[in-house]
C-alpha cells in the first residue's frame, strides 16, 4: 500500500536512465522508459490500435510514460503526446531521447512530439486539429492496488488520481478532432455517456466518441447534466 510518506522521485538509475521511484528505494529498481522492451508484433489489430481509426495526427492528452504513444506511433499516427507532471514528463523525455538514438526504434520515437503541460489548455489553445484525441485518465481507485503494475503504482504515486478527466473530455468534445477515444478500466463507468463504439481488450476498454457534424459537442454539453 502508498502511504503518505512514499513520496515518488525521479533519479538515475545505475545504467544512466531516469527513473520514477519512491524516495530512499535502492536505484534500478523504479519505473524507467525503455521502448525497446516494447512487442510490435499484432500492434495494428490491437483494440487501442483500431479504437483509434484512420492513420492520421493523434493527441495523446495523457502521455504518462508513453507506453500507448509508441504503439500508436508505431501503428503510423503521427503523434503529439502531452503530460502535465514534470516528473513523469522527464522520465518520458528521457526514454524519447533514448529512443530517438536507438536503430530499431528511431524512426517511432521520431513520430511522437512531446509537450510538458496541462492537455485541457493546450487543446484550447492549439490551432491544430487532430484526427483522434486519446484519453487514459488515472482511475480512482479505493483500495491499495497492489496488483497494479509497479509502472502504474509510481505514476499514481507521482500525479494522484485525474479527477478533473471529465474537464479533460468536454475540452476534447470542444475541439473539432473527428473522435475521442477513452481508455477505461472494464468495472468502470464511461467518462461520457454516448460511446458510438466500444472496443474490449483483456486489460481496458476503449470507448469511442465519433464526430458526426456537431455530435461530440453535443456530447460535452450531455456530460455536463
Ligand atoms: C494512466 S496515466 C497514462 C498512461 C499512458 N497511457 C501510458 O501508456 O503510459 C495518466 C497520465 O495522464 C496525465 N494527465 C491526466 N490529466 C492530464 C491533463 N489534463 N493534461 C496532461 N496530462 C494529464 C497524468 O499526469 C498521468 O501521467
Amino acid at each position: 500500500m502508498e502511504r503518505a510518506e512514499d513520496a515518488v522521485v525521479v533519479q538515475t538509475d545505475p545504467d544512466g536512465r531516469m527513473e520514477l521511484i519512491t524516495a530512499g528505494e535502492k536505484a534500478g529498481h523504479g519505473a524507467s522508459v525503455d521502448f525497446r522492451r516494447v512487442t510490435l508484433k499484432g500492434i495494428s489489430s490491437s483494440p487501442l490500435v483500431r479504437a483509434c481509426g484512420p492513420k492520421g495526427a493523434l493527441l495523446d492528452a495523457t502521455a504518462g510514460l508513453g507506453g500507448d504513444s509508441f504503439i500508436l506511433a508505431a501503428a503510423g499516427f503521427a503523434v503529439t503526446a502531452i503530460e502535465r507532471s514534470p516528473l513523469v514528463a522527464a522520465v518520458l523525455r528521457d526514454g524519447l531521447a533514448r529512443a530517438r538514438a536507438e536503430p530499431r526504434t528511431a524512426a517511432i520515437a521520431h513520430r511522437i512530439e512531446l509537450h510538458e503541460g496541462d492537455a485541457r489548455s493546450f487543446i484550447a489553445g492549439a490551432a491544430h486539429e487532430w484526427a483522434v484525441i486519446y484519453l487514459d485518465p488515472m482511475y480512482p481507485v479505493k483500495s491499495a492496488s497492489a496488483l497494479a503494475a509497479k509502472p502504474i503504482r509510481l505514476v499514481r504515486g507521482a500525479v494522484g488520481d485525474d479527477l478533473d478527466a471529465l474537464q479533460l473530455f468536454r475540452a476534447a468534445a470542444l475541439s473539432s478532432c473527428g473522435r475521442i477515444v477513452v481508455k477505461r478500466p472494464h468495472h468502470a463507468e464511461s467518462l461520457a455517456p454516448g460511446a458510438d463504439l466500444v472496443f474490449d481488450s483483456k486489460l481496458a476498454r476503449y470507448d469511442v466518441y465519433v464526430r458526426h457534424g456537431k455530435a461530440l459537442r453535443a456530447s460535452a454539453q450531455r456530460s455536463e447534466s
